[in-house]
């Protein structure tokens, strides 16, 4: 894509670095495969909901909360990104929550070899809410040594955790005796980082319930397609994720999908201003929808009424007796669910 697009000057960036600049020439890639490790954050928003009540609310910092342990599962994404010279690379997003249910996860997707053969060397932690974060051992135990990008603002807990530190005395709060040995990337709100030419992995600077601040973000460039967007849980709003890319990256403004959670309507508490998401995303002109996680179901229903393209899952895990939540629909397959791969 051409500077002259932008009318900025588009420069070339330096891999691995935060740079400041206008508009940056991010490169380009072939394309980006995701295949959904977990998108399920827990199996009953009734039973968090009243876990989190019980604790004093949504203010209350998430390592004081006590959970129902056999409510927890976690949100983890594998991000395999195809090189212009056809190189492959893979990236974790995020670790999930309960240590058992990632287990299986990665047991089911074949991650637990890709981190102990060390294929895939980088996770990058989208923010370090419960269900992104909590469950780091199971990454740390097969991959120490694990390059990590995480926001600047982690919690002082969360930093104590990749450590080696045991919260666990409080129900579904997190331990891990596997001390992080790796590089680490503390993403600074305002920079821009590049796992590779064609990603950026972008900070947003936003207050999230249960004690968290800020969300990393990843934009992938496919040659020939435009920007693909893949998000944890969305929590910087649609909007500003969606504006995030024509504002930093020359040819930027041309979107094609997305993955993630959108966090519309996470505990099905549909509220008509959120009908205008569907049309933001229409007037973005995404040509893959991959949201899942907290994307309420009702957001979906809604998107693949007005005719969005919506891709749809498998349900594939419910023939291993752990069934998703998001994609429990009807006839399961709302959204690309545990186990499904879409590629953009
Ligand atoms: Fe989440
Ligand atoms: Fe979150």
């Amino acid at each position: 894509m051409s500077a002259q697009s932008t009318g900025k000057k588009a420069k070339r960036l330096r891999e691995n670095d935060g740079m400041t600049s206008d508009l940056l020439d991010m490169g380009e890639v072939l394309g980006v495969s995701i295949t959904c490790v977990s998108e399920t954050g827990w199996f009953d928003s009734g039973i968090l909901w009243d876990d989190v009540q019980r604790a004093g609310g949504p203010q209350t910092n998430q390592y004081d909360i006590a959970y129902t342990e056999s409510n927890l599962a976690g949100f983890c994404a594998l991000l395999d990104v195809e090189a212009l010279d056809g190189r492959h690379s893979l990236y974790l997003l995020d670790s999930g929550w309960s240590t058992e249910w990632m287990d299986h996860a990665f047991a089911m997707t074949g991650v637990d070899s890709l981190l102990q053969d060390g294929e895939v060397n980088t996770l990058i932690v989208s923010h370090d809410h419960n269900d992104h974060f909590f469950g780091l051992e199971s990454t740390l135990k097969r991959a120490p040594d694990i390059t990590m990008y995480y926001p600047e603002s982690l919690g002082e807990k969360s930093l104590q955790l990749l450590d080696g530190k045991d919260f666990s005395a409080i129900p579904g709060c997190p331990k891990n005796m596997f001390p992080h040995t790796g590089k680490r990337i503390p993403t600074r709100f305002g920079n821009r980082y590049y796992p590779q030419s064609g990603m950026a992995v972008v900070p947003f600077d936003v207050t999230i319930p249960l004690g968290v601040r800020g969300e990393n973000v990843v934009y992938v460039k496919v040659k020939d397609k435009g920007i693909v967007v893949i998000t944890g849980c969305g929590h910087p709003g649609l909007s500003a994720i969606l504006s995030c890319p024509s504002t930093n990256f020359a040819g930027g403004e041309k979107l094609f999908g997305c993955y993630g959670g959108l966090h519309i309507a996470p505990m099905e508490q549909w509220e008509p201003h959120m009908q205008e998401s569907i049309e933001l995303m229409r007037k973005a002109g995404l040509q893959k929808i991959a949201c899942n996680h907290c994307t309420g179901r009702e957001w979906g229903r809604r998107a693949l009424r007005a005719g969005l393209p919506v891709v749809r899952g498998t349900d594939k895990y419910r023939e291993f007796n752990k069934v998703p939540v998001l994609a429990d629909e009807a006839d399961g397959t709302l959204y690309v669910g545990n186990g499904d791969t879409v590629s953009f």
